[in-house]
Order: structure tokens, then C-alpha cells, then sequence
């Protein structure tokens, strides 16, 4: 019989004689959860020492994940009654597979737990912080386990000999790794981050109740870090999941998490007061979600999804009243939906906001219509834009290509003249009479030709204003502002 000489090569040799199976494993039935190991990692991931420091709802599942994948695994807590449970083959949580999997990632010697930091940072390559972030008392997030986690990893890290990656998976406020973890680990370690060791943060998707199979089906892996090294030992942990690994900013990360959950909420409390509304109308409400649901074109897709001007035209606004109203009409109370045109109102006064803080500036503003394409002025955001700056005594030149005073008729007229009675006065015939006695251009309108011309005829003394997120911006020569980048 031939000798396997590593842990990688039985596990390799193992998986490929006898479907699925795993040694070093003596429950090592078929349906066990580590039974599957060799399909999940496909035989050709590479075993690393990684600890884990937090053993909660995520810090549990990772530890017996990552063990079953074939990794050595030194679980880390405070709370002896979790330590000793896993020491006793049982799961600290409850969780759909968990006991199974702990108890088989235990009995096969690749998971140990201990409450010593030192010991499980010097003993692993690569560490894993799950402690809980819950919130303060004003709501803001409580640090402490964190950052006291943080000066113990870096005290550590003092005496380790070789290359470390530190990887912050608890869900952190934008900005928490780089200017309060990364200090702290540098001043305890002595060391210089990024060069002597790496830091990361990869934000973890798990759900509670489906944590096992979240962990092994991630929408993806994103990971944000300090230097290649670190994010590809991460990559070597993961990149046998069946997700995209994608590289970004540690920030970037930080406030992806964040912006996912606050994305969930919305969507629960979107879909119930959808729900509360279609009831008080005898409506099936799963009916209606389950249709808004079928449009992949418009409603689950990226449309909408970008960060730019205001809504308006002539049905969000008015459909939005209608609904809340019919709310109001049946006692229901939708804070939610009723929150979109106050939110909406102070995206606009946050534009204006931006001009006047320059003083008061005559501007030009590119764009007059509720969006590109349409001569539909009927509340648009601009037309309110325009009114605001006339009101604060700013001195306004307007173009837009697709607005003719002599073509506007009905409901559009009657919305110019109730809201800007002296368009005419404002028009200009040209971009280039728009933007040669403007302080400020506010550019509230996208088109090929004309963003070049604007390239063209902005001066260094001039700000633009984007609120459509302008393509080579990069090549303006002028102050760039956008309106929420
Ligand atoms: N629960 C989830 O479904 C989920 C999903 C994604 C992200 N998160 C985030 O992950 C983080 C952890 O969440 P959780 O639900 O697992 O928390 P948890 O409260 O269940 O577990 C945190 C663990 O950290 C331990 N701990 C505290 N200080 C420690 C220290 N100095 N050293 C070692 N261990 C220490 C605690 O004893 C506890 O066991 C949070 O930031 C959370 O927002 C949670």
C-alpha cells in the first residue's frame, strides 16, 4: 500500500478511491458531513494553520467549516462553557448540521480550542476575528471586545516569527480596521502592517438557521486588504467555493456589509408594508410580491441601484402620495413609504446645500427635464434645484438640449409656469452660453456629445456639480464635485 507522506495527499488519495470519504475521520459514514469533504474542496485546496477568535454564531460554523475542509483549526474564547463544549464534541449554537459537524471535526483531531490568544496566534498563519460588535447605548458599535482582542493579537504578533494574517470578519462601521484596529496592532506588535503582517477584512454572509450552507455557498468572497500576501491566504482558504472571489478596498468592504444589511432591511420592511397595505385592500399581498419579484428588469436588478440625483417625472411622486394615502385612508401607519419623498426633498436641498456653500455663485445648470432622454419637466428634481437657487438670490443659466419653451404644452406648461415662470429668461440657446459666466455647473444631464463639449469649455476657476455620475471626469479641468461620491 502506498505511504501518504502529507495530510493533503490522504485527503486527495481518500477522496478520489472512495467517493467522498475523509481520513483521520473513524465516523467516516457517507452521509456525514465531512463524508463530503472531497467533493466540496474538489481534492486541491491547501491545508493552513488558522485560528479563529470569537467561537458565537460565526466563529462556531467557521471553526467546524474550515476543519472540515481539511484545515488545522485552534478555536479562541472567553467563555469557558464554549470552549469546553466543543473540548466535548458538542456546538456551542444550534444550528441545522452543526453538532454532527462539530462532533466529527473534533473527533478528527484538526480542531483544538483554547482561551490563550498567544498560544493560538503563535501555533497558526492565519487568523480569523469573529467577536460580537453589538451596539452602544446611542447606537453606535461597542468596540471593546474588538479592540481588546486587537491589542492581544498585536502583543502576540510581537513574538511571531514569519508572516501573519489577520482577517476581521465581525461586521465593523466603515473605517473601524484601518484607524483603530490597524494602529493598535502596529503600537502592541511593534511591527509595521502590511509589511510584517498582513490585515484584512472580509465581511461573512452567513444567515442563522442556514449558517452551514451559507458558509459554503456565498453570494461571494470579497476580501479588503493591506498587501497581496494577505488577501491571497485568504484566497487559499476560499477559492474552492463555488463563488466569484473579488478584491476591493478594506473600506469598501467594511461599508459593503454594512450597506447588505441595511439592503435586507429595507427589503423586509418594504415587503411588509406592501403587505399591511394589500391586505387593508383585500389583495393577495404574496401575489403582488411575488410579481414585483418576477420583473428582473427593472425591479431585482441593478436599476435604480446607483448613486445619483433625485426622482421625480410624473409617477414615482404622485404614485407614492397615492399609496401612502390610501394607507392613511385605512389607519396604517408606513413609515417606510412614507419616508421616500421627505428622503428625496433632502437629496435635493443636499445639492443645493453644495452650491451655496460656495458663497452665492451664478450657475449654469446642464439639464433641466426629470431625466436624460425626455422633455418631461413635470417634478423634476432640477425644476426644484432651479427654483431654491432663484430663491436664495443665485444668478441661473439653464440648457438642455431636449427643452423647447415653445414645444411645451398641458400638464408639463402648467408645472413650468406654476413653478418657474421665467424660463425663458433662464434658457440658453448653447452649452457654451451656459457655462462662460457660471461659477458653479451643475451637471444634471448625460450625453456623449455634450459631456466632451463640457471637457472642453470648462475653465480651472470653475466647479461642476455632477449629479450623473460623468464618465472621464477625469479629464475636466476644473474643481469636481459629486453629489453623494
Ligand atoms: N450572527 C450572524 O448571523 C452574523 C452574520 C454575519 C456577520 N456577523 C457579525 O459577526 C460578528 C460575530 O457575530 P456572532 O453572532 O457570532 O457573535 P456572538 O456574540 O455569537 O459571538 C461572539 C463571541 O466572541 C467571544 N469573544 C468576546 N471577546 C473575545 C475575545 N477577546 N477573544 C475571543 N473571543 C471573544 C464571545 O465570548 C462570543 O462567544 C458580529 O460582528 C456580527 O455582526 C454575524
Amino acid at each position: 500500500m502506498k505511504v501518504l507522506t502529507t495530510e493533503r495527499e490522504a485527503l486527495r488519495s481518500k477522496g478520489s478511491e472512495r467517493k467522498g470519504a475523509v481520513p483521520f475521520v473513524e465516523d467516516d459514514k457517507e452521509d456525514s458531513p465531512l463524508a463530503k469533504l472531497g467533493q466540496r474542496t474538489g481534492g486541491d485546496a491547501s491545508f493552513k494553520r488558522i485560528s479563529v477568535f470569537g467561537l458565537g454564531y460565526v466563529g462556531a460554523v467557521s471553526l467546524a467549516c474550515l476543519a472540515r475542509d481539511g484545515h488545522r483549526v485552534i478555536g479562541v474564547d472567553i467563555d469557558p462553557v464554549k470552549l469546553e463544549l466543543i473540548r466535548s464534541r458538542r456546538s456551542p449554537i444550534l444550528e441545522e448540521g452543526i453538532q454532527e459537524l462539530m462532533r466529527d471535526v473534533v473527533d478528527s483531531g484538526r480542531v483544538s480550542v483554547t482561551e490563550d490568544a498567544a498560544q493560538a496566534m503563535r501555533d497558526t498563519d492565519i487568523s480569523f476575528v469573529c467577536v460580537g460588535t453589538p451596539s452602544a447605548a446611542n447606537g453606535s458599535q461597542d468596540l471593546t471586545a474588538l479592540l481588546r482582542l486587537a491589542a492581544q493579537i498585536g502583543a502576540a504578533l510581537r513574538h511571531k516569527q514569519g508572516f501573519h494574517t489577520v482577517v476581521i470578519r465581525s461586521t465593523v462601521q466603515p473605517g473601524t480596521v484601518e484607524d483603530k484596529i490597524e494602529p493598535i496592532l502596529e503600537r502592541e506588535s511593534g511591527r509595521k502592517s502590511g509589511v510584517d503582517f498582513g490585515l484584512c477584512f472580509q465581511p461573512e454572509f452567513l444567515r442563522e438557521g442556514s449558517s452551514i450552507s451559507d458558509y459554503d455557498h456565498p453570494p461571494y468572497t470579497l476580501v479588503g486588504g493591506n498587501c497581496e500576501a494577505a488577501v491571497e491566504a485568504v484566497r487559499e482558504v476560499f477559492q474552492h467555493l463555488p463563488a466569484r472571489f473579488m478584491v476591493t478596498s478594506i473600506r469598501v468592504a467594511e461599508a459593503l456589509k454594512m450597506s447588505c444589511n441595511a439592503f435586507h432591511a429595507m427589503k423586509i420592511t418594504f415587503a411588509n408594508e406592501i403587505g399591511r397595505v394589500s391586505q387593508a385592500l383585500g389583495i393577495d399581498s404574496h401575489e403582488v410580491m411575488r410579481l414585483v419579484c418576477a420583473d428582473t428588469r427593472l425591479n431585482i436588478s441593478p436599476a435604480y441601484l446607483k448613486p445619483g440625483f433625485a426622482f421625480g417625472g410624473s409617477c414615482l411622486p404622485k404614485d407614492l402620495r397615492a399609496i401612502t394615502s390610501i394607507a392613511r385612508q385605512h389607519d396604517l401607519v408606513v413609515p417606510m413609504l412614507s419616508s421616500l419623498l421627505a428622503s428625496n426633498r433632502v437629496h435635493i436641498d443636499h445639492a443645493v446645500d453644495r452650491i451655496l456653500r460656495l458663497g452665492r455663485p451664478k450657475v449654469g445648470m446642464l439639464g433641466l427635464s426629470f431625466k436624460t432622454g425626455t422633455d418631461d419637466l413635470r417634478e423634476s428634481p432640477l425644476v426644484l434645484v432651479a427654483k431654491r437657487l432663484i430663491g436664495e438670490g443665485c444668478e441661473l443659466r439653464i440648457f438642455d438640449p431636449e427643452v423647447q419653451l415653445s414645444r411645451l404644452i398641458g400638464a408639463n406648461r402648467n408645472f413650468m409656469e406654476a413653478n418657474l415662470p421665467h424660463l425663458g429668461s433662464l434658457l440658453c440657446a448653447d452649452l457654451a452660453q451656459m457655462i462662460g459666466p457660471s461659477d458653479v455647473v451643475l451637471v444634471g444631464l448625460q450625453q456623449p456629445a455634450l459631456n466632451e463639449a463640457l471637457q472642453s469649455l470648462v475653465r480651472p476657476e470653475q466647479t461642476v456639480l455632477d449629479l450623473v455620475n460623468l464618465p472621464n471626469r477625469d479629464l475636466l479641468r476644473c474643481r469636481y464635485e459629486g453629489v453623494c461620491w
